[in-house]
């Protein structure tokens, strides 16, 4: 009856977040507190993005970045957001951001004790024809007593706590691991709340799609081509894979999970350490992919090992089904 049809026992983000708080007695709320403010973050994000053609937030915002990228209003509005929201939360140190040449250090008084990377608006060139675009970040906790410095961010992304990311498709989805599980939560506008939608995802063992961009394909290393082709034209009769590219890696990334296959950004010869920033992209997508019982690899080594010496340093991406990556580390092996 009536009652059935709106489920009352809401479980929220904030909820679901506090509950696994509740695992730890020794956890003093900080971790709840900062995802609260990222999530608040999100969802800003979300209703500028939505109304992003109506605003006049489409388009150039006449600036550079670090990585050389022109910048959309849309990045910058987004990178203002995330670092006011993460300064305030009063947890946080050291921050780094795409769309920031250094590293943010956060005013004494304000301090707590946890550093973030984040990509607040990835994807930006599908801003101005409405194609998925989404926001990713990665939590550190920093060492007892440290003042915080960038040393603090050059670790490997084994030491990173919690990883996420926001995705602002034909609904917000908000997937997030702190440690454990991966669970994915869908933002109710009419509540403002973001609802857990997809509890404990798995990451399918095998899949039947490929995401990489072949329009590189003519400077890609051998064991990429290798790869590409054989799910092009398979040897052993199976049917060929799809190919999916949607060039948001929050969009590619968040498909892969729920649905299965491989997302790459290799190498080529142009960029031989890829596209793809360490920091704020391939660890957080590497951390949950791991956690929703998949794999990342970078041709060389298992992506969260890496140490980056730079805070935007970029590295070459393999991830998704635990079956399809083995299939490009053989591959690296024999060709590599
Ligand atoms: P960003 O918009 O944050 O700079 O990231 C864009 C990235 C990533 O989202 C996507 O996977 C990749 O660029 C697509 O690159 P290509 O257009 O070279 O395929
Ligand atoms: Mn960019
Ligand atoms: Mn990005
Ligand atoms: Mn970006």
């Amino acid at each position: 009856h009536a009652a059935d049809a709106l489920r009352t026992d809401l479980m929220t983000l904030t909820r679901h977040v506090l509950n696994e708080q509740s695992k730890h007695p020794e956890a003093r709320g900080d971790l709840t507190i900062l995802l609260n403010h990222i999530v608040l973050g999100c969802k800003f994000v979300c209703s500028a993005v939505n109304k992003a053609g109506l605003a006049h937030l489409i388009g150039l915002a006449g600036e550079t970045n670090v990585q050389g990228e022109e910048q959309k209003k849309l990045d910058v509005l987004s990178n203002q957001v995330f670092v006011k929201a993460l300064t305030s939360s009063g947890r946080t140190n050291v921050l780094v951001s795409e769309e920031d040449e250094e590293a943010i250090f956060v005013p004494e008084k304000l301090r707590g004790r946890y550093c973030v990377v984040f990509d607040p608006l990835d994807g930006s060139s599908n801003i101005d024809c409405g194609v998925s675009i989404g926001t990713i970040f990665g939590i550190y906790m920093l060492e007892a007593g440290k003042a915080g410095t960038v040393d603090d961010l050059l670790k490997a992304g084994t030491s990173m706590v919690a990883a996420g990311y926001c995705m602002y498709g034909s609904s917000c989805t908000l997937v997030l691991s702190t440690g454990e599980d991966v669970n994915g939560f869908t933002l109710d506008p009419s509540l403002g709340e973001f609802i857990l939608t997809h509890p404990h995802i798995r990451i399918p063992e095998k899949g039947k799609i490929y995401s990489v961009n072949e329009g590189n394909a003519k400077n890609w290393d051998e064991p990429t081509t290798k790869f590409v082709e054989k799910a092009k034209f398979p040897e052993d009769g199976s049917s060929p894979r799809s190919l999916r590219y949607i060039g948001s890696m929050v969009a590619d990334v968040h498909r892969t999970l729920l649905y299965g296959g491989i997302f790459m950004y290799p190498a080529d010869k142009k960029s031989p350490n890829g596209k793809l920033r360490v920091l704020y992209e391939v660890f957080p997508m590497s951390f949950l992919v791991e956690k929703a019982g998949g794999q990342a690899f970078t041709g060389k080594q298992r992506a969260l090992e890496l140490v980056p010496k730079k805070i935007h340093e970029r590295s070459p991406i393999f991830l998704g089904s635990y079956d399809d990556v083995e299939e490009v580390k053989e591959l690296y092996k024999q060709y590599g």
